[in-house]
């Protein structure tokens, strides 16, 4: 007889967007809005009324930098009632070489819930083929779905329904933009891309948003990126774990989102940047702390949006 049946919950994997789909993005969008609604001017670390994580842990696992990432899963655990723990690669024996299909075989025996960031996407399927609990993609060498969540959400509460809304991407195409172009095919939106030729996003990412229905155009003109979009946004030039190439700034110098370039935006238009923002390089401080920048609501966002998607892995939601 199982006498802890009554806890047991679903075990879904986050790699990427796709594995919720289009009706669980949308019902992770509109829980967030309720449950960011229902605590305004709460202390940040005050339970929401439901507690509906109480008495699960979370382990974060880092295998590269985070501050976001780190604190918004920290504190939405802590809103929903449950706890975390902090693994980082170099102090545990991860950094020692101890593989991931064990870790996370041992992980799953204590925790209820992993999430991962890491410099190779196929350490995390490894992980989530292993684990008997939810595993979180926080960000790989490929995608980060759950920056993409926290941007939908907050393009959305600045009044932008997202089918058939234009995003224009510049620079880099690098994981966040992979993850957008997955979200333009699950949730309908289009998406403009500006980059220097040999920066261009992979293609199977362009495939998978046209087979939803999204328009993807790929330019090399930053300007004809930007012509009426609704949605701006870019990246740092150079990611986590890539070479620091003076040729790679260089050629992305003309791809900066600039006063100039928001002037070729639809007027209503917001910046969107994950963070963190190098000012003078992607985006020009005039832009960064201008009006139509959203980045802190995005940042904050990422709490909000971070609720929604434990909550969907444990099946509770979507
Ligand atoms: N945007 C984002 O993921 O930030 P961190 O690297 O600080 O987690
Ligand atoms: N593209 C960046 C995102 C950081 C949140 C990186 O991978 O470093």
């Amino acid at each position: 007889m199982n006498t802890h049946s009554e806890y047991r919950l679903e075990s879904r994997h986050f790699l990427d967007l796709g594995d919720a789909g289009t009706d669980a993005i949308a019902a992770m969008i509109a829980d967030a809005l309720d449950r960011k609604a229902a605590r305004a001017d709460w202390p940040k670390g005050k339970v929401d009324k439901d507690a509906p994580l109480a008495g699960r842990v979370l382990a974060l696992v880092f295998e590269k930098n985070s501050t976001r990432t780190r604190v918004s899963f920290d504190i939405a655990m802590r809103q929903l009632g449950g706890t975390v723990l902090i693994l980082e690669a170099g102090s545990s024996q991860l950094g020692r070489g101890e593989s991931i299909a064990d870790t996370a075989r041992v992980l799953s025996r204590m925790v209820d819930a992993i999430m991962l960031r890491t410099d190779n996407h196929a350490k995390i399927e490894e992980m989530a083929r292993h684990a008997s609990v939810p595993v979180i993609n926080g960000l790989t060498d490929r995608s980060h779905p759950c920056q993409i969540v926290a941007d939908l959400l907050t393009v959305i509460e600045h009044g932008k329904p997202l089918p058939g809304l234009e995003f224009a991407w510049f620079g880099d195409g690098n994981n966040v933009l992979h993850s957008i172009l997955e979200a333009a095919g699950l949730m309908k939106f289009n998406v403009r891309i500006a980059t220097p030729k040999g920066y261009e996003p992979d293609s199977e990412f362009i495939a998978l948003s046209r087979e939803g229905g999204a328009t993807i155009t790929m330019t090399n003109d930053a300007d004809e990126a930007a012509n009426c979009a609704d949605v701006i946004v870019t990246d740092t030039w150079i990611s986590m774990g890539q070479e620091d190439a003076d040729a790679k700034r260089t050629a992305m110098e003309s791809f900066q989102v600039n006063a100039n370039l928001m002037a070729k935006a639809k007027p209503g238009s917001v910046f969107l940047h994950c963070l963190p923002a190098h000012i003078g390089e992607e985006v020009s401080e005039e832009v960064f702390e201008g009006p139509q920048s959203v980045v802190f609501d995005e940042a904050e966002n990422r709490i909000h949006a971070q609720k929604s998607v434990l909550l969907w892995s444990f099946g509770l939601l979507g």
